[in-house]
C-alpha cells in the first residue's frame, strides 16, 4: 500500500450509525441494569464501545485494567463488551466464572495476523529468544508465548525480562516502539498491524493540528512511527486520560486513536478541544468490530446468556501462565 493510501480504514463516519433514540436508550439502560442485578453479572466496556453502552458499564477501561477488573471482580457472570480476545483473556483468568461477548462476531484482526502454526515457525528460526505476545492474540498464541504484554506496559514487560534476544508478536508499531524505548535489548518484530492504527500517516495528523504548535498531540502505540514521533505524548487508550491531566494549560489535543475515546474526553473537558486524527480525508480512524455491540446485543446477551466464552483447559492453563506473568508486572505509566 502506497503511503497516505487507505486499505484497511473503514470509511464510515460514525455519525452514520443507526444508533437507537434517546428513549429507547434511556428504556434499554434501565433494563440491562435491573438485568445484571438479577443475574449476578458485572459489565466491563473497553474505551471503544458505543458511547452508551460505556454508560451502562460497571467499569470501562484499556485492556490491562479489564484484565484486572476481571480477575478481581466478585459477580459470577461477566459480561465482556469488547472484541473476542479480551472476553476470552477474561476466561482465562477466570475459568470458574461465565465470560459472555454480545456479539460472536466481534474479532480483531490483529489478533487474527497469528496463528499458533505461525508463531511455532517463527520460534524455530529464532531458538532461544523470549516470545513477548500483546494481548492482542487468541488463547493458543498465548499459551505458546513466555509472557504477554499490552499497550500500557510493553516497555515495563520486555525491560522485567532477565534476556536480551525478544520475539515480539504482533504488532509491528508496538514492538518498533518497545524497542525505541529498550535499545539495549534485541528485539526482533513480528510483521502484524492493526488496520485502524496503522492506516494513519504523519501527514494526516499534521493536517488534523492545524499547523499550531501549541497543540498536543497524543497517539496510541499501536500508529504507524512517522505518528508516534510527532506525538508528545504515547499511552494506552486508559493512559490517555491521565496524558491530557499532564497539560492542563493546554486548550487543543489531537487524539490518534479510535473515536468512541475521544468522544469520551469531551465529554469530561467540554472547555477543551479534541481532534480525532483523520486516516483519511473526513474518515475518523474506527474499529468497525468495536462496533459491533449495540444496547440490544447487551440485553440479548444477559437475557439468553449468549455467546459464552469457552477455553480448553491445556490451552487456558499455557495463556494464563503469560497472562499472570504480564499482570506481575506494573503499568509503564
Ligand atoms: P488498549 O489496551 O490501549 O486499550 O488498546 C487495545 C487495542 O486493541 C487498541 O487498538
Amino acid at each position: 500500500m502506497a503511503d497516505g493510501g487507505c486499505a484497511g480504514a473503514v470509511r464510515i463516519a460514525p455519525e452514520a450509525f443507526s444508533r437507537v433514540d434517546e428513549k429507547e436508550v434511556r428504556r434499554l439502560s434501565a433494563e440491562i441494569r435491573t438485568l445484571a442485578r438479577e443475574r449476578d453479572a458485572v459489565i466491563l466496556a473497553h474505551n471503544y464501545q458505543l458511547p452508551e453502552v460505556q454508560e451502562i458499564a460497571d467499569i470501562v477501561g484499556d485492556s490491562l485494567g479489564l484484565s484486572v477488573e476481571a480477575r478481581e471482580c466478585a459477580q459470577s457472570t461477566i459480561v465482556f463488551c469488547g472484541v473476542h480476545f479480551m472476553a476470552e483473556s477474561a476466561k482465562i483468568l477466570n475459568p470458574g466464572k461465565r465470560v459472555l461477548l454480545p456479539h460472536l462476531a466481534a474479532g480483531c484482526s490483529l489478533a487474527d495476523s497469528i496463528t499458533p502454526e505461525s508463531l511455532e515457525e517463527w520460534k524455530e528460526r529464532y531458538p532461544g529468544y523470549t516470545v513477548v505476545t500483546y494481548v492482542n492474540s487468541s488463547a493458543e498464541v498465548k499459551a505458546l508465548s513466555d509472557i504477554c504484554c499490552t499497550s500500557a506496559n510493553a516497555v515495563s514487560v520486555v525491560r522485567s525480562l532477565d534476556t536480551d534476544r525478544i520475539l515480539f508478536t504482533p504488532d509491528r508499531n508496538l514492538g518498533r516502539w518497545v524497542a525505541r524505548q529498550v535499545p539495549e535489548k534485541e528485539i526482533v518484530i513480528y510483521d502484524g498491524a492493526c488496520p485502524t492504527h496503522d492506516v494513519l500517516r504523519g501527514a494526516n495528523v499534521r493536517e488534523s493540528q492545524r499547523d499550531d504548535p501549541q497543540t498536543i498531540i497524543i497517539a496510541h502505540p499501536e500508529c504507524r512511527e512517522d505518528v508516534i514521533e510527532m506525538a508528545d505524548e504515547v499511552c494506552s487508550t486508559t493512559g490517555m486520560f491521565a496524558a491530557v491531566e499532564r497539560h492542563p494549560e493546554a486548550k487543543t489535543f489531537v487524539i490518534a486513536t479510535e473515536w468512541a475515546l475521544v468522544d469520551r474526553l469531551k465529554r469530561m473537558h467540554p472547555d477543551k478541544e479534541f481532534i480525532v486524527a483523520d486516516g483519511c480525508i473526513g474518515c475518523r480512524l474506527h474499529c468497525p468490530y468495536m462496533k459491533m455491540i449495540d444496547l440490544r446485543a447487551v440485553r440479548r446477551s444477559l437475557l439468553e446468556g449468549v455467546f459464552e466464552i469457552e477455553v480448553p483447559e491445556d490451552v487456558r492453563r499455557g495463556a494464563c501462565r503469560s497472562l499472570e506473568r504480564m499482570l506481575a508486572v506494573p503499568r509503564d505509566r
